[in-house]
């Protein structure tokens, strides 16, 4: 007998179903990465960031509940409840999510990297914790970590992938909407992605909190500004922008 939180999830979907959401996803295979990478350091200690999962699980809920067969690939997230009938593989390193994202990518429609990987792992990790007594603190060697996304596009080039949608996120800081917009278009070229979806983030903003707001920049040219709302309607947002894209 299934655990009665997923026969909850379950009847959910099946009631939420029934409202007015677009069945536009039927037939649809959807990846979704969300969560925050752990790079670690020793047994006890990791770099990581401040990322919930909350943006990325709400679309993958919402993307199920639009009828696409959906995988979520998690970091480190808050503790999140698995959306209803989605398929959840758990990783912690951005080497891990390279891995579970590269295999589980071939012949999906789309692939939505809401992930917020580190950039950097250490070069060493301590086989036992770090001793504070060692001495005086000493500098921590990094290497970079894979760029994930910029490596779908790639393997697009090389002629994979060809009929897969690839959607980025950009976080940015900067005081202006300007220096935000300005960072997220060079990004979206640097990146190649079809659709990139940028979130200013700084204390209160975007990370942690339930609401979120930004722009859906498109790789030909479109702007589109996400007003100030929650997770799943900027989730809603992001899946209308997607249908178009989709081969
Ligand atoms: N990303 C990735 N692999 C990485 C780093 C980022 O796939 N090693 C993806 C994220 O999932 C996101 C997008 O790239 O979809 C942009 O992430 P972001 O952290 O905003 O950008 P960076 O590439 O890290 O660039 P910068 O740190 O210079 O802003």
């Amino acid at each position: 007998l299934p655990e009665p939180e997923e026969i909850f999830g379950l009847a959910r979907l099946l009631l939420e179903r029934a409202d007015a959401l677009p069945r536009d996803l039927e037939g649809r295979r959807v990846v979704v990465s969300a969560g925050g990478t752990r790079e670690a350091l020793d047994p006890v200690r990791f770099l990581g960031n401040r990322s919930s999962g909350k943006q990325g699980y709400a679309i993958a809920r919402l993307a199920a509940q639009r009828g696409a067969q959906v995988t979520l690939i998690a970091g480190n997230t808050i503790g999140l409840e698995a959306p209803a009938a989605v398929e959840v593989v758990h990783v912690t390193s951005a080497e891990q999510l390279k891995v579970a994202v590269d295999k589980h990518s071939l012949g999906a429609d789309a692939v939505i990297m809401a992930a917020a990987v580190a950039d950097f792992r250490p070069v060493n990790v301590a086989a036992s914790k770090i001793k504070k007594g060692a001495g005086e603190p000493n500098s921590i060697e990094l290497a970079k970590t894979p760029d994930i996304l910029a490596g779908l596009v790639q393997s697009r080039r090389d002629g994979h992938l060809l009929d897969t949608a690839i959607v980025g996120f950009a976080a940015e800081t900067g005081d202006e909407h300007a220096d935000v917009l300005t960072h997220a278009r060079a990004k979206l070229a640097r990146k190649g992605c079809d659709l990139l979806v940028v979130n200013a983030v700084g204390e209160g903003k975007a990370f942690e909190v339930d609401t979120n707001d930004g722009w859906l920049l498109g790789a030909d040219g479109t702007e589109i500004a996400l007003d100030h709302g929650s997770k799943a309607l900027l989730a809603s947002r992001v899946l209308d922008a997607l249908g178009p894209l989709l081969r």
